[in-house]
């Protein structure tokens, strides 16, 4: 597979952004067509599906899982579960290539055991967000999160330890990951309210998957 060297964002390469926070640009891209092809076939038998806070309200983020464990929202709370509640049957197992990804990133970023079971895969459309929150549902607090972000350009806010600490924002574009943990791994962090251009090939959504150790 060829490398995009004309990709309009340009850089790749990495930025520390915490003690225990990597962006490393463009480093998906090489694995980009086998996660094309995961997802179309993962989101065949676990359609994305709009989820209800505990509070009630329906998210705007579009949601499902791949892995033997997917996260869940619904009156009762946040959990992991092992079957996806829409079809009654185990998530769609985890494709090699996605967490062979996650694990050399997370190595890359400083995690060098990291092996995730569970991906939660996230559909924002023009307008869709993700407010501030922190990552807590998952058992062992020790094991980062590693996050690729596909299609439109995100705008990240990452935030501190705190709820009402300095935040700042970054774009996340097509292809990159990002990788927090360590003294980083409870900070909260969001998204922004999806615009700009569709992208060329994922047209008008942005596709985020995370994966976790949960179990
Ligand atoms: C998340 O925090 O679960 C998703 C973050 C993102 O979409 O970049
Ligand atoms: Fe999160």
């Amino acid at each position: 597979m060829s490398l995009d060297l004309f990709t309009p964002q340009g850089h790749a390469g990495r930025e520390q952004l915490g003690a225990g926070t990597w962006l490393l640009r463009q480093r998906a891209v090489p694995s980009l067509a086998q996660l094309q092809a995961g997802l179309r076939q993962i989101l065949r038998q676990a359609p994305l599906r709009h989820l209800t806070t505990p509070g009630g309200q329906r998210m705007a983020v579009a949601m499902s899982n791949c892995g033997s464990l997917g996260w869940h929202s619904d009156t009762a709370g946040y959990r992991y579960q092992r079957i996806d509640p829409l079809s009654g049957q185990p998530w769609p197992p985890m494709p090699a290539a996605f967490s062979a990804l996650a694990t050399a990133a997370a190595a890359e970023a400083g995690y060098p055991d990291f092996q995730p079971d569970a991906c939660l895969i996230n559909r924002y459309r023009p307008g869709d967000g993700l407010s501030l929150h922190q990552d807590r549902n998952e058992r062992d607090l020790l094991q980062p999160v590693v996050s690729i972000s596909l299609g439109m350009t995100a705008s990240f806010i990452w935030g501190g330890l705190q709820r009402t600490g300095r935040s700042r924002k970054l774009p996340l574009y097509h292809g990159d990951m990002l990788v927090w943990g360590g003294p980083d791994r409870l900070r909260f962090h969001g998204v922004a309210p999806l615009q700009g251009p569709p992208h060329a090939e994922w047209g008008g959504k942005r596709i985020n998957l995370t994966f976790r150790r949960a179990g």
